[in-house]
């Protein structure tokens, strides 16, 4: 991140949280802006919401990729998301996490976050992770030290190299292989894994910083029938203590872990509800499933 966007994060949080107690200079300002953001547990969902997008529009050239799209995500949901190529499900998730900035709309974490004050490593410090469609592991490291690697990521060069795991951390990391299912491969090179398990691993690098939202672009792409089952089973498992969005095009997958599917086209809502419910829908059956 570049000085000038850490300032216009600073102030922009400043702007948020009022002046800053700790200090009366600008850089005492940001310290409190950055301990405030990266704060555990912060994100207000009392109103039952941990996402909440209403009425975004982005256009590229012209060309309307998001047209007056609304989303509410409830704490805990795993939430599906289908919809044809170029409906605009990755560019909703580029949204979401500060990479690509809409034309207009509202878009919050919590009742309180407006995300569109935030820049992306600052979305993804308040616990927003984003896992994307190709795996990117370290494939030259063993499976423990990407996950070590994945607490390290925000801090300091200085601090990272002579990091070691306390006892929370080390227990975090045994547990998320424990949920990942590599703890048999702990000391495998990444790069020697299946695509399945990359995959996983690259799940459990975000889940090393406790993300309280996750969102997952065509996570099953690429994997073998049974890998698939498994990361359904992890999916499953994830919930509840997290968030979940979901995109993907794998209809077994789907069925095995949804509750509510929300199917994009032309970057709008078309339909929303059960599976059943959007498989019956006429509208769905023929711009998507009846192709
Ligand atoms: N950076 C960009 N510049 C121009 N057009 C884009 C850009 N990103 C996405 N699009 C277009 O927006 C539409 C939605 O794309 P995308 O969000 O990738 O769809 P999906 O993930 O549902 O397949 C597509 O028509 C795509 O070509
Ligand atoms: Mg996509």
């Amino acid at each position: 991140m570049t000085p000038d966007l850490m300032e216009q994060g600073a102030k922009r949080r400043q702007a948020l949280s009022g002046p800053a107690t700790s200090g009366k200079t600008e850089s005492g300002g940001r310290e409190a802006g950055f301990s405030r953001i990266a704060q555990a547990g912060e994100v207000d969902v009392t109103h039952g919401r941990i996402l909440y997008l209403e009425n975004v529009n982005v256009s590229f050239d012209g060309f309307k990729a998001i047209n007056n799209l609304s989303l509410d995500i409830a704490p805990g949901e795993l939430r599906c998301i289908i919809g044809p190529n170029g409906a605009g499900k990755t560019t909703m998730m580029d949204i979401i996490t500060g990479k690509t900035r809409p034309n207009s709309g509202t878009v919050f974490f919590g009742s309180t976050i407006d995300l569109l004050r935030f820049n992306e490593f600052e979305i993804a410090q308040m616990g927003i992770g984003r896992k994307f469609q190709k795996p990117t592991v370290f494939e030259q490291l063993s499976v423990f030290e990407n996950l070590e690697l994945a607490l390290k990521t925000n801090k300091a060069v200085k601090s990272a190299m002579c990091f070691k795991l306390d006892s929370t951390q080390s227990d975090r990391l045994a547990q998320v292989l424990h949920t990942i299912h590599l703890a048999g491969s702990v000391n495998n090179m990444a790069g020697n894994l299946s695509h399945g398990q990359k995959q996983w691993l690259e799940i459990g690098m975000l889940l090393m910083q406790d993300p309280k939202l996750l969102l997952l672009d065509e996570p099953v792409a690429g994997m073998t029938d049974e890998e698939t089952v498994r990361t359904a089973e992890l999916f499953i498992s994830l919930k509840k203590h997290h968030s979940l969005v979901v995109v993907e095009h794998d209809m077994s997958f789907i069925e095995r872990i949804s509750e509510k599917v929300t199917v994009l086209h032309e970057g709008s809502v078309l339909a929303e509800g059960t599976l059943a419910q959007v498989q019956n829908n006429e509208k769905v059956i023929e711009v998507y499933l009846g192709r």
